[in-house]
């Protein structure tokens, strides 16, 4: 990778998947848009220019789908649910400095202008496709409107994409069994010409573009198996009313005439080209609104600009593959990085819209829970591309131990101090030990961010805090005021530095809140404007008494909230086993908004087994704790993995089902438990000596916490 370390001199774009504008959101979508916030207040903070832009994705099946089930036109259905989520990110404190829509007129525009370069540039050809049709309901059956087998992994697919399995996008004509989605109908295929975009000719391109690519491991590590594999070409037009108008006019009076109206007519774009063109879109209307002397989307996109894509796991292929094929076929810059998250689960499961089984975004604000609380806590749970469960009680004990505990205590007990004997900051100097502490901090988060890592840059200021709290403890500046009052001031002086600092670094995750701060510690303007620097800048003289920043959750409200959850998730199951929910198939999942897999793991549990084991039988399986020490995808296999597993006393190669559901590289060095006296195993010619145990269709591979070394016995 040879990019410079951020700040750099060019303009950064962040981007946000664009959420499909077809339901409400809950806080499991709230991931990706609060992760790209804090990404780039976090750039903006280590002073690079940064615009951060996104936007409703309005076209496509997922709209076009549960639209005709509403009874309204797409157009009314997706304008609707983009005037709600424009009013939604800014009340969690996510503040894009555009959110356009895909269907405005900057984005038709410059969609149809970049098809056409791609066609001119000779990256578009026609060809004949089979594609679903459903005789009954005489429709052709584009993406969603068909459902049937994967061809790659077996798994029960959507006619565009493999969510329940090996997530790859599937092409037109692709899934086998075909059934249509509106009429339960077997689909038949029929022939149709289509517009193709030559995505295999940039396979070098793309090679050397993934060597180069930025941003969490799975989005850099995953799509080198499709990239190394044989690139298909990629069907860009659909039979459908409801999209952008593939340019069939204006491009066969300006190129040399092998685009023919005749045949595209008829045909949209598909969604996913001018889906990604709204990143351009959204940054030009930026700029159309603040002037190219402000920022100026041009240079980011077609000279020197930093492009970070921020997006869910699912769609890292078409960020990686297609996308950057599309902007090199007409000339414009390649992303730097691609950061890709994992999904949120509520509780362990799934979130479930139609079972209403999930925490709703509104509802979170509604129940009166300040937005930072949640920014924290998803930003900060796990790794980026890590899941994250979602729970009350989770999201109480962070909240309680981390925020009121650590920083909020710090803040509190140390401002007051200062306040009651100094009126403000103490007039002393900063000491070595905390200026230094400080840097460390600053550069602990320059590194966090220069990483990709948003839960190392957001909680730096949490780590400065433990150590605020220790700093004070062990200073006893309480004893001082009377034996020593110089040094009292001294360690006052320091303890609101660090507030100070702790103010400029958490804004980008706690804006609102260290806004607060800001404002309590009597300093001026906006936190959101000042860069690292000013975490050792000399604090104002005197400043207010302060408040507490975090308030305590209580266990009754956790209780509250849970059985709040359970009745209307019970309600909603008996409503649909009423048959309220349609029983002819129309129960299509509307969680698909954001991240379109984040997770309606419904929950169907297998029955227990009512036959029991003596002990003994138990005892005969030797479990035994392993340390990963390599994994690595078996040429040729959809999904199995090799591991190379220490358990102690040997190394043992153990084949898994993984590939495509885990971040292979982000295994090693983790504890799991394996099955050691398994009868050894052949699996796609390799031996397999052992098992490990994973629950669930996404292998959720069981892993230890404590100490336990390799070749512990599992009791
Ligand atoms: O999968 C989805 O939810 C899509 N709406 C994401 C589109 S992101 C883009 F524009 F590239
Ligand atoms: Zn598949």
């Amino acid at each position: 990778m040879s990019h410079e370390d951020f700040p750099t001199e060019n303009p950064a774009v962040v981007t946000c998947g664009l959420p499909y504008a077809n339901g409400d959101l809950h806080v499991g979508h709230l991931r990706t848009y609060v992760g790209g916030d804090v990404f780039a207040r976090s750039l903006r903070k280590l002073g690079q220019q940064t615009a951060f832009v996104s936007g409703s994705d309005m076209h496509g099946t997922p709209v076009a789908v549960n639209a005709a089930k509403e009874g309204v036109t797409p157009e009314e259905f997706a304008l609707d649910w983009h005037e709600k989520y424009e009013a939604t990110f800014p009340k969690f404190n996510v503040e894009f400095d555009n959110y356009g829509h895909t269907h405005d007129e900057t984005n038709t525009q410059l969609t149809q202008d970049i098809v056409r370069t791609l066609d001119e540039n000779g990256h578009v050809y026609e060809d004949e496709v089979m594609v679903g049709y459903d005789p009954e309901a005489d429709q052709w059956l584009p993406d969603r409107y068909v459902e049937g087998k994967c061809p790659y992994c077996g798994a029960h697919a959507r006619g565009d994409e493999c969510d329940e399995g090996c997530q790859r996008h599937l092409e037109p004509g692709e899934i086998e069994d075909p059934v249509s989605t509106l009429t339960g109908n077997t689909a038949e295929y029929r022939e149709r010409t289509h517009k193709f975009f030559r995505v295999s000719e940039f396979q070098e391109y793309l090679q050397e573009f993934i060597d180069r690519l930025e941003g969490t491991s799975n989005a850099r590590n995953q799509p080198r198996e499709w990239i190394e594999g044989e690139l298909q070409d990629w069907c860009i037009t659909r039979d459908m009313d409801w999209g952008i108008d593939y340019p069939d006019d204006d491009a066969s009076e300006e190129s040399d005439g092998s685009l023919s109206p005749s045949d595209t007519d008829d045909l949209v774009l598909y969604v996913w080209v001018d889906a990604p063109i709204e990143y351009i879109s959204s940054t030009k209307q930026y700029t159309e609104r603040v002037g190219a002397e402000t920022y100026d989307w041009e240079q980011t996109w077609k000279e020197s600009g930093e492009i970070v894509h921020i997006i869910g796991r699912d769609i890292i292929q078409h960020h990686t593959v297609f996308w950057p094929a599309m902007l090199k076929g007409a000339d414009y810059n390649e992303p730097r990085a691609v950061m890709a998250s994992g999904f949120v689960t509520l509780g362990g499961k799934g979130f479930s819209t139609s079972r209403n089984r999930a925490v709703w975004a509104d509802e979170y604000l509604d129940e009166g829970f300040h937005p930072d609380l949640l920014r924290y806590y998803i930003a900060t749970n796990g790794g980026f591309q890590q899941d994250v469960d979602f729970s009350w009680e989770k999201f109480r004990d962070r909240v309680n131990s981390e925020l009121v505990g650590t920083v909020g205590n710090y803040l509190y007990r140390s401002l007051l101090f200062a306040y009651r004997n100094y009126e403000g900051t103490p007039d002393a100097p900063l000491s070595d030990e905390v200026r230094e502490r400080i840097e460390e901090a600053q550069s602990e988060f320059g590194e966090a961010v220069n990483d990709y890592n948003v839960r190392k840059a957001g909680t730096a200021a949490v780590r400065l805090a433990k150590f605020g709290n220790e700093f004070i403890q062990r200073n006893e500046p309480w004893k001082l005021t009377d034996e020593n009052p110089e040094e009292a001031a001294q360690v006052i002086r320091d303890c609101v530095q660090i507030a100070k600092a702790i103010a400029v670094l958490f804004e980008p995750i706690a804006p609102e809140k260290c806004q607060r701060l800001w404002r309590g510690l009597n300093e001026d303007g906006h936190v959101r404007d000042v860069g690292i620097d000013a975490a050792l800048d000399d604090p104002a003289a005197s400043f207010d008494e302060p408040t507490e920043l975090f308030e305590k959750i209580e266990d009754e409200r956790v209780e509250e909230l849970n059985e709040k959850l359970e009745a209307r998730t019970a309600e909603a199951t008996a409503d649909s086993e009423d048959g309220a929910d349609s029983a002819d198939g129309e129960e299509t999942e509307t969680d698909d908004s954001a991240e379109s897999s984040d997770g309606d793991v419904t929950a169907e549990l297998e029955p227990l087994t009512e036959e029991r084991i003596g002990f003994d039988d138990f005892q005969a399986l030797d479990l035994r704790v392993g340390e990963i020490l390599a994994a690595e995808g078996i040429e040729g296999a959809d999904k199995l993995a090799k591991l190379t597993v220490d358990i102690g006393f040997e190394e043992r190669q153990i084949v898994a089902g993984i590939k495509q559901l885990h971040d292979l590289d982000a295994l090693v060095g983790e504890r799991i438990v394996v099955v050691a006296n398994l009868e050894k195993a052949e699996l796609f010619g390799v031996e397999s000596n052992g098992m490990l145990l994973a629950a669930g269709d996404q292998a959720d591979i069981l892993t230890t916490h404590g100490d336990a070394e390799p070749g512990t016995k599992i009791q």
